[in-house]
């Protein structure tokens, strides 16, 4: 695993059931809560590209604001239509308080 950890946020600064949008080296990633951990995915939607963080978090789905499909925060699988492209998903870690992201390997 990549050891090229980038400080996201203080965890307290995303609520449960809640996503942070993160933008990075010209890419897009979304910070979730869930009541199973903090997650990492891509931040557009696969479906026509729309910003997830403006989406709606329950449990560990995210609904895509646009068209309403849906992903699983935790594997990025694709569960309803129109989306049928999973999203990438990328190691999060806590420590001491503060979230961090690699985006050096997939999960
Ligand atoms: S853009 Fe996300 S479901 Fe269409």
């Amino acid at each position: 695993m990549s050891e090229n950890w980038i400080r996201i946020c203080a965890a307290d600064e995303i609520d449960e059931e809640d996503v942070k949008r993160f933008d990075h080296d010209g890419k897009t990633y979304c910070i979730y809560n869930t009541p199973e951990g903090f997650f990492a995915t891509d931040g557009l939607c696969t479906h026509e590209d729309q910003h997830l963080s403006d989406g709606f978090v329950f449990d560990t789905v995210i609904e895509c604001p646009l068209h309403q499909g849906s992903f699983d925060i935790r594997t990025g699988e694709a569960l309803t239509a129109p989306v049928c492209i999973n999203l990438e998903t990328w190691p999060v870690k806590v420590e001491e308080g503060t979230i961090f992201l690699s985006v050096g390997d997939k999960t």
